[in-house]
């Protein structure tokens, strides 16, 4: 808990070198998989089911700012979320998140809003 009171909005969720080893760390908050993925110097936080059938882009790859999903082979957006042309699906959900004593941190009010 804050001092306010208030439940913690930003949760460490892994290290800066992790995600350096990885590229793509999967994590769990509030029971929503989520994966931390980086693309250039640019840290991303999604969710980790593809909106299209729920394949696991944590098998995916990561290319030219965007995820691709490994089972059809569709492709988001990390910048904002939009899905490749002709799908009939809704974008990726992205998250806040940022980089702050050599750890990630994601902010969970925006996955589980009060
Ligand atoms: S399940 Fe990801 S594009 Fe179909």
């Amino acid at each position: 808990m804050a001092d306010d009171g208030e439940p913690a909005r930003w949760v460490a969720v892994c290290s800066r070198e992790r995600l350096t080893e990885q590229m793509i760390v999967c994590v769990n908050l509030a029971g929503i998989g989520i994966l931390i993925v980086q693309d250039g110097k640019t840290i991303y936080a999604c969710e980790r089911a593809c909106p299209h059938e729920q394949a696991d882009l944590s098998l995916g790859r990561i290319a030219d700012g965007r995820l691709h999903c490994p089972r059809h082979l569709a492709w988001f957006s990390l910048a904002d979320g939009s899905m490749s042309p002709g799908w009939p699906s809704r974008g990726l959900r992205r998250y806040p998140v940022r980089e702050n004593d050599a750890q990630i941190w994601v902010d969970v009010a925006a996955i589980v809003p009060k």
